[in-house]
C-alpha cells in the first residue's frame, strides 16, 4: 500500500492524535484542516452517525483536495430509545458536565438492569477521486447513577464498561482506544484502506 496524506476533518485535538497513531503506524501522514489553513464547517443534518461523518468528510475534501478523513460519535441509551444519539454533543446547552447532569435527571427513575447503552463512532473517509470508505465501531457499557473517574471527556464519567469493572473515565487512554468505539471504528477504517487502497 502506498503512504498517503489524509486530512482529519475536526479541530479535536485528542482526535489528531488518535488517528495519527493509527494511520501513522500505517505509513500514513495526518494533518489538521488548521494545518492546511482549510476551513471546513458543514452543518450536521444526518440522521445518523455515518450520514454527519460523511458530510464532514466530503466537505474537507472539496475544501483541501486531499483525501479526508471525519468521525461522528455519540452516545446512545436503550431506555431513552437512542437519545442522545447523533445530538449528544448538543443535548444541551452547557458544558460536558450540565449534559451528564440532564442524562442522570432523564434516567432517574431507570432501575439498574435497564441502564444498558452504547457509544457509537461512525468514521468516513471521502478520496478526491470520489471514492468513499465508512466504518463503524460500537462499545458496550452501562449508565451509573453517579460519576466516577477524573479522565476523558464527555460522558465518560457515567459510563461503565462491566468487563473492565471501570468506567470510561477511569480507564488509562490508551485502554480507552483500544476498547472504544472510535478505537474500533478507526482499526476497522485502517484494515479497509489496506485492502482497498493499491
Ligand atoms: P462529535 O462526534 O464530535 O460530533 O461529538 C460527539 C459527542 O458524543 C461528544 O461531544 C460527546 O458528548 C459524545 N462522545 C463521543 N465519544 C465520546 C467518548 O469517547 N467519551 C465521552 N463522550 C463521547
Amino acid at each position: 500500500m502506498r503512504a498517503m496524506k489524509f486530512i482529519l476533518a475536526s479541530n479535536n485535538q485528542k482526535k489528531l492524535l488518535e488517528l495519527r497513531a493509527i494511520l501513522g503506524a500505517l505509513g500514513h501522514e495526518v494533518v489538521s484542516l488548521a494545518q492546511c489553513g482549510v476551513v471546513s464547517e458543514p452543518e450536521e443534518t444526518g440522521q445518523t452517525f455515518e450520514e454527519n461523518a460523511l458530510i464532514k468528510a466530503r466537505s474537507a475534501c472539496r475544501a483541501s483536495g486531499l483525501a479526508a478523513v471525519a468521525d461522528d460519535s455519540g452516545l446512545e441509551v436503550d431506555a431513552l430509545h437512542g437519545a442522545p444519539g447523533v445530538h449528544s454533543a448538543r443535548y444541551c446547552e452547557g458544558t460536558d458536565e450540565d449534559r451528564v447532569q440532564l442524562l442522570l435527571h432523564n434516567m432517574k427513575n431507570v432501575p439498574e438492569a435497564q441502564r444498558t447503552a452504547r457509544f457509537v463512532s461512525a468514521v468516513a473517509c471521502v478520496f478526491p477521486d470520489g471514492r468513499e470508505i465508512v466504518t463503524r465501531g460500537q462499545c458496550e457499557g452501562v449508565i451509573l447513577t453517579q460519576c466516577r473517574g477524573s479522565g476523558g471527556f464527555g460522558y465518560d464519567p457515567v459510563f461503565y464498561v462491566p468487563a473492565e469493572e471501570m468506567t470510561f473515565a477511569q480507564l488509562p487512554p490508551e485502554r480507552k482506544n483500544a476498547i472504544s468505539h472510535r478505537g474500533k471504528a478507526l482499526q476497522a477504517f485502517a484494515r479497509r484502506l489496506g485492502e482497498d487502497l493499491p
